[in-house]
């Protein structure tokens, strides 16, 4: 398996690029198979979770073509198979977005049920339950979900809790349904909008996304389309987070900062001064270390989960104390051992992380349990005194494109260790 070696102790500065947004290309990719034409996404990231997606596509039938541009045209008309098999899902859990689309289009689907994984139990009750409210039949068999419906049918739906693939999955399967379906209680993050931008230029009829209500007319098809990915709001906070725990000073280019506001608003808490405009983002660390900042995650637009563990980092080299409360997933604190290895005190109570901020934290090898807790392991490395090596890191390759590239050109020295 490779590895990271951090060589620590660098101060971030210059201007980067923000990649296309894993979380908004993923449901992207699987509404191409709503529609008989051909869809042509650009500034995909590259990524291990898009290759997985496309691993996914094309095993169903869909096809797949790169163009010199970097661009990919996709066609999943006619799709031969509409399994998602158990190799895939349990690779990546977000396979379950192909549910609702095959649904919608081909009346029946057969995914695999995910399991469990590092940050919470993650079951899909709420994608089944809204389903099964548009007349959907469900099973779970031998480790399967097996859904079929001769036609789906829109009804007002409220989600038993909030969640992102699920409020995407009924989007997609509402597109083509017939009548109108109505969803309450959806989540509004950024690449829900996004996802209802791309539908509608497809010619489906989605309103309120981003809002409390989301409503879908249903169409009879949908047509191709060209849509360009907007670009990673956890990407870009992690650079920035990167920042402040290096007393760094850098640009990021190509992120619309209202997409991360509540981010922006703690690392200024922290100390850190920051200058946007509707398309970059720049930090400038002020302080040596950063002011304790007490978080807790929630849904958008409230401080989001897949940030939590870049800031366990801020606040492990605070001058204080500090908590972060978890409200999202109920496992999500595993980056937290690793770094008390690295000399951070930090102590867990259920949901409740506590911080003592320390003056210096120090090298040491450890391992990543999952794509946010590699990301701010890393971050550790980069502000440690001495060497870290971060083992496990396809975790890291699932959501960052070349993270170490990005970050060796602001001035880390970090070297990819061959398995
Ligand atoms: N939940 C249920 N039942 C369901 C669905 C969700 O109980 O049917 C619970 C989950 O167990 C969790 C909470 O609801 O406790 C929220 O889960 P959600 O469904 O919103 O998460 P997701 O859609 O599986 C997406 C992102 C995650 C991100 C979360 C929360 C994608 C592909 N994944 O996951 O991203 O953390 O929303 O914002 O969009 C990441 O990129 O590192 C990542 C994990």
């Amino acid at each position: 398996m490779e590895k990271l070696l951090i060589k620590g102790g660098s101060t971030l500065s210059g201007n980067i690029k923000c990649s296309g947004a894993k979380n908004a290309a993923l449901p992207m990719i699987a509404a191409t198979i709503l529609c008989d034409e051909k869809i042509t996404l650009k500034n995909l990231p590259y990524l291990q979770d898009i290759t997985t997606i496309f691993e996914l596509l094309g095993s169903m039938g869909s096809e797949i073509l790169l163009d010199e541009n970097m661009d990919f045209t996709i066609s999943s008309c006619n799709l031969k198979d509409i399994e998602a098999r158990y190799e895939l899902v349990k690779t990546m859990r977000a396979s379950i977005l192909v549910l609702g689309p095959l649904l919608a289009k081909y009346g029946k689907a057969r995914i695999a049920l995910p399991g469990g994984c590092a940050i919470g139990t993650r079951p899909v009750n709420y994608h089944l339950d809204a389903l099964k409210q548009m007349g959907a039949q469900i099973v779970l068999k031998n480790g399967y979900i097996e859904a079929s419906a001769k036609k789906l049918i829109g009804n007002n739906i409220r989600f038993g809790g909030i969640t992102v693939t699920g409020t995407e999955n009924l989007i997609m399967a509402a597109t083509l349904a017939s009548g109108t379906t109505s969803l309450t209680n959806v989540a509004k993050e950024p690449e829900i909008i996004d996802l209802a931008d791309m539908l509608n230029s497809m010619g489906a009829k989605v309103s309120g996304a981003g809002t409390d209500k989301i409503t879908i007319e249903g169409v009879e098809s949908l047509k191709g389309t060209e849509y360009s990915i907007p670009a990673d709001r956890i990407e870009a906070g992690t650079y920035l987070a990167a920042a402040a725990v290096t007393n760094g000073n850098i640009k990021i280019d190509g992120i619309n900062p209202k997409r991360l506001m509540k981010v922006i608003y703690k690392l200024e808490d922290a100390g850190a001064s920051i200058i946007y405009d509707e398309n970059s983002i720049s930090i400038s660390m002020t302080r040596d270390r950063p002011k304790p900042v007490d978080i807790t995650t929630a849904p958008f637009p409230e401080f989001p989960t897949d940030m939590q563990a870049q800031f366990s980092v801020i606040n492990a080299i605070s001058t204080g104390r500090s908590n972060i409360y978890e409200t999202v997933f109920e496992n999500r604190f595993m980056h937290i051992l690793e770094l008390n290895r690295m000399g951070c005190d930090i102590a867990v109570q259920g949901n409740h992380a506590i911080i003592n901020g320390v003056s210096s934290i120090y090298g040491a090898e450890v391992m990543a349990t999952d794509l946010r807790a590699s990301a701010s392991l890393i971050l550790a490395g980069l502000c440690a005194k001495g060497e870290t090596v971060v083992d496990r890191i396809y975790h890291i390759d699932r959501g960052y494109e070349r993270i170490e590239e990005k970050l060796n050109y602001l001035g880390a020295n970090i070297t990819r260790l061959p398995s």
